[in-house]
């Protein structure tokens, strides 16, 4: 499969285009919806949440709920457009050099980008360079949600920490975590370290500045044999970090136990083999992923979330037009996003998985992916 999106976070509306998605697989728009606006909640986040509720219009690609296999196009509505017609115009004649953006903001796109793309209005780069067009690719992830959900596969997300203040650990995840994740707005587990966390984020609000933190991001029920160890551009690792590095803010990523893995004898970090029945394994520290493939257990991936570069109390800048010492620009922001972020990559995740899986169980209809899968689950089932 293939995806381009397109829009500008004040612009009339986000748009994406699908290619590639099998047909008669089952859709249900409210449940793209719900991602959504998943993606919009969470403690910290700034005033333009409010406005917006976001929805997503199917202009392709699917009739009477199921997707025909042709191109999938749909478009989010920006609801803020009323007030940013003028100023995002696309027409020369409402130019105005006065609202002009020229201090560029540490830790954005900002700067960078008026060089490269020889501007003088900052809005020019920060439109494109928001986290708005993180709705897009939720919704495309969203379908991709729908499509493995076909075959038992589940994603989730949950916050590990925020501002340096972490959850608790959970070493087994029971019935009802993710249910329980889901209540806190925070996406974490514990009520007591959410209650800490929000403290934080008020005094960070308060101090006019930032937060970040860590996300960890779940796909289980995934069959083995997905992504291949044998080319650099079919390693599933390499595909889903390549993903997640790309979505704004991410500034590491970490499969299984990662880092610490580093600091850990051979035989505390791999997962012994085990048979009965079937293969198994009685620890996960791989994160389900060995040798760019899938092995069968839970995929476990955490992503670091840099503080959000735009403060109400900004750093210093320097002016693009006068070269003189500023400080930063201010747009309405969030002062935490980690809760969204996480939900953003949960559907990135489906993305990159659904892809991998079509490209494993491939077929134009969901029936024969199905069929695909089926043998494929024989196959494995009688070793
Ligand atoms: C869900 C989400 C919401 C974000 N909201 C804001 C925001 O309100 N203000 C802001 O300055 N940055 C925000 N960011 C981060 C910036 O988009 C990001 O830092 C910027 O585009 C520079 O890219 P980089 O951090 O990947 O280098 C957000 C990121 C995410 C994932």
């Amino acid at each position: 499969m293939k995806f381009l999106n397109a829009g500008e976070s004040h612009g009339k509306c986000l748009t994406a285009i699908i290619e590639g998605f099998p047909s008669n697989v089952e859709i249900d728009v409210q449940k793209i919806n719900k991602e959504l606006s998943r993606r919009q909640v969470g403690y910290g986040r700034g005033k333009r949440m409010e406005i917006e509720k976001d929805k997503i219009e199917v202009t392709s690609g699917i009739r009477f709920g199921k997707t025909l296999g042709s191109p999938i196009a749909f478009t989010i509505k920006n609801k803020d457009w009323e007030n940013w017609k003028i100023p995002m115009s696309s027409e020369n004649i409402y130019h105005d050099e006065s609202i002009n953006i020229t201090q560029p903001r540490p830790g954005h796109a900002d700067l960078s980008g008026i060089i490269k793309y020889r501007q003088n209005d900052i809005r020019n780069i920060l439109e494109r360079a928001s986290a708005r067009e993180t709705a897009s690719r939720t919704a495309v992830g969203a379908f991709c949600k729908q499509f493995l959900g076909n075959f038992k596969i589940e994603i989730h997300s949950r916050v590990v920490n925020i501002g340096g203040i972490k959850d608790v650990d959970i070493a087994e995840k029971g019935t009802n975590f993710w249910d329980k994740i889901e209540e806190s707005d925070l996406r974490v587990y514990d009520k007591d370290k959410e209650e800490e966390i929000k403290k934080i984020i008020d005094e960070a609000k308060k101090d006019g500045d930032t937060l970040g933190g860590v996300v960890e991001i779940s796909i289980s029920n995934l069959p083995v044999g997905l992504g291949s160890h044998t080319f650099y551009d079919r390693k599933l690792d390499g595909l889903l970090a390549q993903q997640f590095m790309a979505m704004q803010a991410v500034k590491g990523v970490e499969i299984g136990d990662g880092f610490k893995s580093a600091d850990t004898k051979g035989s505390k970090v791999h997962d012994e083999i085990y048979y009965d029945n079937k293969y198994y394994r009685r620890t996960n520290h791989a994160g389900g992923i060995e040798g760019g493939m899938t092995n069968g257990e839970e995929i476990i991936i955490k992503a670091a979330i840099k503080p959000i570069p735009t403060l109400m109390k900004p750093l210093n800048t320097v002016d693009i037009e006068t070269k003189e010492k500023k400080e930063a620009s201010k747009e309405r922001s969030d002062v935490c996003a980690v809760p969204a972020a996480g939900v953003v990559l949960e559907n990135i995740a489906a993305w990159v998985v659904a892809d991998e899986f079509i490209r494993k169980f491939s077929g134009d209809s969901i029936e024969e992916i199905n069929e695909n899968f089926s043998n494929y689950l024989s196959y494995v089932e009688k070793l």
